[in-house]
């Protein structure tokens, strides 16, 4: 009688599930740059500090030019059975100049070793992300000058509550992902620690020079503890934490972009180069680019609790747990790469509708705390005071079917005899906008140097952020 255990895919048997669970190729192939980077590093240190000879080290060298190519190229087969992408670059590098290349692991691990590629890894994906975020910045910010005086309606509750100007609202979200990059890069300092030669976790007895290596491979200084260099992903989890702050932020503003493109808002419109028809209902332009880049927020947060929940608990120091770290880095990577282009170029690809803009932001009594302040400021009504009568007010012109603006001054006086004629000149909403002068305000002059601020501290290299 034929066992059914090892059915299906695995019908091979206890060796095919094993390397099915256990190797890591498939994904950390992409560490390859790194990886041959850090090998680099350590055979210049090992042959400075006296622990190989020359001629080994150029042998070894030249291995590796030879990979990087290979690589490079697409040209690298990488196997499954060889495990990890660590195992298939030596394993080659072997292949490619025999003897000698069993050298370049003195004083190695791979727990060193992949702790050392992935972070490089992570630092390159930060330099990338900090890239397009200035780029997302630089784009919100020339839309903002365009329409500085553009008036709409900003909300909360997402009912219309004041005036705005577009351009202020776009500003908005320049400083969220300000704070952003401010996240990655601080992120990014702190990871820039190297953990080679940290050895399996307790050091090494050869007479490595670790200040060497990280400095052959643009790292501050060296780990300062050996157990800790092998067993920390702090640095992959606050890529993540940043990551998911960020893909909250675009999907906020995914949403915003979402609801003002439908046809009830009518705020924005989109070429058909980020929205499709319906298939059946001809007069639909669907807005899939922006809901995407609002769903994608989801394998983000997913990425961070995985990576959360395989760290939790786990003892010091390297467990293969840890290998798990990586498909979750690189997926985060690629979904925010994807949402950051999409979202970039819907800002640039988006024509805004001033007049229902203007509209919407005229509906509503969106003046009415103009009014309130007018009674404060004019005729020193204490502020809660000018709050009732202001209600009053509104009510009156609810009943009539009007704007606040097309009551008459007796009307108005019907609340409050010592209402004047001046305070026509407060109920327009340009009027509004344009009194919100206050440092942060949205008055277009306000905007116009914000813009130029914004410029200055995001767009400049030197001082950003
Ligand atoms: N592929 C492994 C990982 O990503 C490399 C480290 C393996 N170390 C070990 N002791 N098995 O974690």
């Amino acid at each position: 009688m034929t066992s059914k255990i090892w059915g299906g895919r695995f019908s091979a048997g206890p060796g095919a599930i094993m390397e099915e669970i256990n190797a890591s190729v498939g994904f950390d192939k992409r560490l390859a740059k790194q990886d041959l980077h850090g090998s680099r590093a350590h055979c210049a240190m090992l042959v400075s500090a006296g622990l190989i000879n020359k001629e080994d080290g150029e042998a070894i060298q030249s291995g590796l030019t030879r990979i990087e190519k290979d690589v490079a190229e697409g040209n690298f087969i990488f196997k499954r059975s060889l495990e990890d992408v660590h195992m298939n670059i030596e394993a080659r590098l072997t292949d490619l100049i025999g003897a000698p290349a069993g050298r370049l692991h003195t004083a190695r691990s791979r727990n060193d070793q992949v702790a050392t590629d992935f972070r490089m890894w992570v630092r390159a994906a930060i330099d990338n992300i900090d890239e397009e975020l200035c780029k997302l910045q630089s784009v919100l910010i020339d839309k903002a000058e365009a329409h500085a005086d553009t008036i709409m309606p900003g909300f909360t509750h997402l009912q219309a509550a004041q005036p705005v100007t577009f351009g202020h609202h776009l500003l908005a979200y320049v400083e969220m992902i300000g704070r952003d990059r401010g996240r990655f890069i601080d992120a990014r300092r702190r990871l820039n620690e190297c953990p080679l030669g940290a050895g399996a976790l307790a050091g090494t007895s050869f007479p490595i020079d670790r200040h060497l290596t990280a400095e052959k491979l643009d790292f501050d200084r060296p780990m300062a503890n050996s157990m800790d260099a092998v067993s920390d992903r702090d640095f992959a989890l606050e890529f993540l934490a940043a990551s998911s702050i960020l893909a909250t932020h675009l999907s906020r503003f995914a949403e915003e972009l979402v609801i003002w493109s439908s046809a009830q808002f009518g705020f924005v419109r989109f070429t058909d180069a980020f929205s499709t028809g319906s298939s059946m209902m001809p007069q639909k332009r669907n807005p899939d680019a922006a809901e995407l880049v609002r769903a994608k927020a989801g394998r983000v947060f997913g990425g961070l609790i995985t990576l959360l929940t395989v760290m939790k608990a786990l003892p010091l120091t390297y467990s293969k747990d840890m290998q798990e770290d990586k498909e979750a880095v690189f997926a985060t990577f690629d979904t925010l790469e994807l949402c950051l282009a999409a979202t970039t170029g819907m800002v640039v690809d988006m024509t805004p509708v001033p007049e229902r803009m203007r509209a919407a932001a005229s509906a509503g009594f969106t003046t009415a705390t103009d009014l309130a302040d007018w009674l404060t400021q004019a005729l020193n009504v204490p502020f809660r005071e000018s709050h009732h009568i202001t209600g009053r007010i509104v009510k009156l012109a609810e009943d009539k079917g009007c704007d606040l603006s097309e009551l008459t001054l007796a009307e108005m006086q019907s609340a409050e005899p010592r209402i004047t004629e001046a305070v026509f000149g407060v109920l327009t909403v340009d009027a509004s906008a344009a009194s919100r002068t206050s440092f942060g305000g949205t008055a277009p002059n306000n905007v116009r140097a914000q813009i130029k601020a914004a410029r200055e501290r995001f767009l400049n290299k030197k001082a950003a952020p």
